[in-house]
This record gives structure tokens, sequence and C-alpha cells, in this order.
């Protein structure tokens, strides 16, 4: 019986794992320049959290949760997405009291039952970060900012911005009665899934990819033209914040997002080389979500990457594993003196390789070359006879250089630490 990989979930071989190191390095390391802090959680969390947090008819929820009863009785799910989960954490932890806001990124897989293609998958990684507390369209803008900066320094080539808002608890109701009554009276040209949301999600009809509904839509009434002056405030502020440090954006109306907890400034970021699932990005604001998960009454803001498709973009160079030194032996006695010295060498800090068994010196040189080792240290019969060991270069020209066995791994390590530098 032969074995393949669940549908839509893939391993990441060696070979590729130096590209997501890069950019998960490079997030670590630009995130916490603002601030940002990591936090790693479980993948599991109870069933009723999405259900609340997402919303019961988004498609998330209602067709692609990976969910089961464990073995106590629970209903547990695989998490499909972060911002439920990381406000789960905020609230159990009582965190609320972080002046400038509790601000977490999160790296890791997230599972959902979708139609895998290019760029989709059902097992798929995000860069999640989130920043729960303040309310201000400031926030949103140096998060967005962030984005921004992140993205061009993982070398993603052209991208576009595109920036919504969706009105609040407040002023969303007068427009969602104004979309339903405006949807109602072109009914029969929706495709019937939308038919089927008009009055329990109106809003996921402005980003049906059905040409019939996008006709419709066209026309439609937008959130961002019925926003309360407090919505109308903060908006502002972010449009603001972007054009303030050169950034730039467009409107798009039709950008609802697929979560339900989405209120005020919604965003994603889009490649035209992604095809068909063009978003590398979606984000935006979801305050009232830490108070409906049992927490207090404050706002969230966020976004995720998702991993696969930003890496379908990056030029950033992979991170190296190339081996430092490829210790090449002849016969057992100088077989077993380059065992011992590979691990003097490793508690030195260099990536040592030993290869145990007979080979041809050749060989030996070929395999150093296939693994890309900087250098090769050399020991034979001859060598230790005189009681020295051959230490070569692999590249620029391929010197070559005799050391004294004598303090050899300490002469080595200093030789290959100095070329490092
Ligand atoms: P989302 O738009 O569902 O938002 O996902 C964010 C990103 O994850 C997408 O833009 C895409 O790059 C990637 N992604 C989503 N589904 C798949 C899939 N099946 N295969 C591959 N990549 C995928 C969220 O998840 C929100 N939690 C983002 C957020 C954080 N909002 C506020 N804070």
């Amino acid at each position: 019986m032969k074995y393949q990989s669940v549908k839509g979930m893939k391993d990441i071989l060696p070979g590729e794992v130096g590209r997501w190191q890069a950019v998960e390095t490079l997030a670590r390391e630009y995130f916490s320049r603002f601030g940002y802090k990591e936090i790693r959680s479980p993948i599991l969390e109870k069933t009723e959290l999405f259900i609340r947090g997402i919303g019961e008819t988004t498609d998330v929820v209602e067709k692609e949760m990976y969910t089961f009863i464990d073995r106590s009785g629970d209903s547990l799910t695989m998490r499909p997405e972060a911002t439920a989960q990381m406000c789960r954490a905020y609230v159990e932890h009582k965190l609320h009291s972080q002046t400038g806001g509790w601000k977490v990124f999160t790296i890791g897989p997230m599972f959902r039952h979708e139609q895998p293609q290019k760029g989709r998958f059902r097992q798929f990684h995000q860069i999640d970060v989130e920043v729960i507390g303040p309310e201000e369209g400031l926030v949103d803008a140096e998060l967005i900012s962030m984005l921004i900066g992140f993205l061009e320094e993982c070398r993603v080539g052209p991208v576009s911005v595109r920036l919504n808002s969706l009105g609040c608890r407040n002023c969303r109701p007068a427009y969602r009665e104004k979309l339903i009554e405006f949807l109602k009276g072109r009914q029969e040209e929706l495709c019937p899934e939308c038919r089927r949301r008009l009055e329990l999600n109106p809003l996921r009809v402005l980003d049906c990819k059905s040409a019939g509904c996008k006709a419709v839509v066209a026309d439609a009434p937008a959130a961002a033209d019925h926003l309360c002056p407090t919505c109308q405030a903060s908006f502002g502020q972010v449009r603001a914040g972007l054009e303030g440090l050169g950034l730039d954006y467009e409107l798009d109306h039709r950008l609802v997002r697929g979560l339900d907890y989405y209120v005020g400034t919604t965003f994603e970021v889009i490649s035209g080389k992604l095809g068909g699932q063009d978003a590398v990005c979606g984000g935006g604001r979801y305050d009232g979500l830490i108070a409906e998960v049992g927490g207090p009454d404050q706002g969230g803001t966020g976004f995720a990457i998702g991993l696969e498709r930003l890496l379908l973009l990056s030029e950033l160079d992979p991170v190296s594993d190339r081996p430092d030194l490829f210790l090449a032996h002849l016969g057992q006695e100088a077989s077993f003196e380059a065992f011992k010295l590979g691990h003097q060498l490793r508690a030195a800090g260099l990536k040592v390789i030993f290869e145990p068994g007979e080979k041809s010196l050749k060989a030996q040189l070929r395999r150093a070359g296939k693994l890309e080792a900087g250098s090769v240290l050399i020991l034979g019969p001859e060598e230790l006879e005189r009681r020295v060991a051959v230490l070569k270069d692999m590249e620029p020209d391929g010197e070559q250089r005799e050391l004294g066995l004598d303090g050899l791994s300490d002469r080595v390590a200093e030789i290959i630490h100095g070329k490092k530098a």
C-alpha cells in the first residue's frame, strides 16, 4: 500500500524550506520594529468560537471547516484562520490593560476544506498580525504601512492595495436594509447562491464572482457612502495616514471580505501575478469581536498574509543550509579522526558533514560539491603519517593549505569563521 498526503495538503521539502525561513525570519524582525511580539497557539479550538467569531452564514463556517467530535465528546475545529483565536487568547489571559494595544503576530498552518487550485490549499499557512485594543484610524494606517513595507522587503514586485469601509454596528444596519431593498429589486439577475443569501448576508453579494451579480453590484449603493460620522472620521484617518506616507491604494466599494466580524476599514493586497487567487493578504477592523468572545468592548484590527501566495511572488534569497565543511577521509584510522573532529567543529559553531564509509577522494569531493560545502578537510593515511590534514576551499579558487593535527579543530574553526565574517 502506497500513501499520499491528503488532498490539498502538501509536504514542504527541505529544498524549499530555506525560502519559507527567509520570509518568516524577515517577518519576525520587521514586525518587531513596530513593537509586535510573536504568539503561538493551538491548532484546535472549540467549534463554537469560530461559529460565533467568523459568522454562521460565511463560506468558512458553512462549508469549509474541519470539525470533529473528540474522545471527550467536545466539538473541535482545526483553525481556519487566527483572528478569532487571537481574541480568545486575549480574553482568556486577561490582557486588556495594555496601553497602546496588544500587538501580536503568529505564523502557522490554517485549514479550510476548499477546492484546491493554484495558490489555494486545504492546509495553508498564514502570517497573521493583530492589534487589539485601540480604535484609532491611524492604527490601521500604520498596520497597512507595515504590511506594504514588509511585502516590499520580501521583494514581491508590484501589488495593489484595495481599501473599503463597511461601516459599524451603528451605520451598517441602515445600509444593509438599503442594499437588501436594492438587491430585491433585481433579484432575478442574481445567482442562486446570492438569492439565498440576500436576506441572510447581503454584503456577500457584493463580491460574488458571477457575471450577473457583478452587473447588478455595479449599480448597488456603497457602504462607504453611508458611514456614520465616527466611521467617516476613522476611515478619513486611515486614508490620510496612507497618503501622508505616500502609499497608493484604490477604493473598492465591493471589497466586503468573507468573514462576518469585519466592521469599518477593510483591505486586501492583490497581485496580478497570482492568477485567480490574487489576494496575497486580507484584513480589516473587527471592533465587537472581543466582546462577542466574552471580553470587554474593545476594538481590534489586523491582517493575514497567505504564505504560499507570498512565496509565489517573493524573490528573497533562501536561508542557506550549505555546510561550512565536508570531512573527506581515506582509511579506517582517518575516518575515526574525522568523526571526532566533526564533533569538535560543530561545538565551535560550524556546519560540518561527516559521512562514514569507504569512498574514493574524487567521489567525496564530488559529494562535497553537490552539498555546496564551503571547504573540504582531507585526512588520509599519508596525512596522518605526517600528522597533518589538508584544508581545501571549494571556492573561489580551490586554495589548499596543510594544517598540523595538533590544535586542528581550533585552527580550522578560526579559518572558516574568518572566511564567513
Ligand atoms: P482571509 O482573507 O480569509 O483573512 O485570509 C488571508 C489570506 O490567507 C488570503 O489573502 C490568502 O492569501 C490566504 N488564504 C486564505 N485561504 C487560503 C487557502 N485556502 N489557500 C491558500 N491561501 C489562503 C483571514 O484569514 C483573516 N483572519 C485576516 C485578518 C486578520 N483579519 C483581521 N486580522
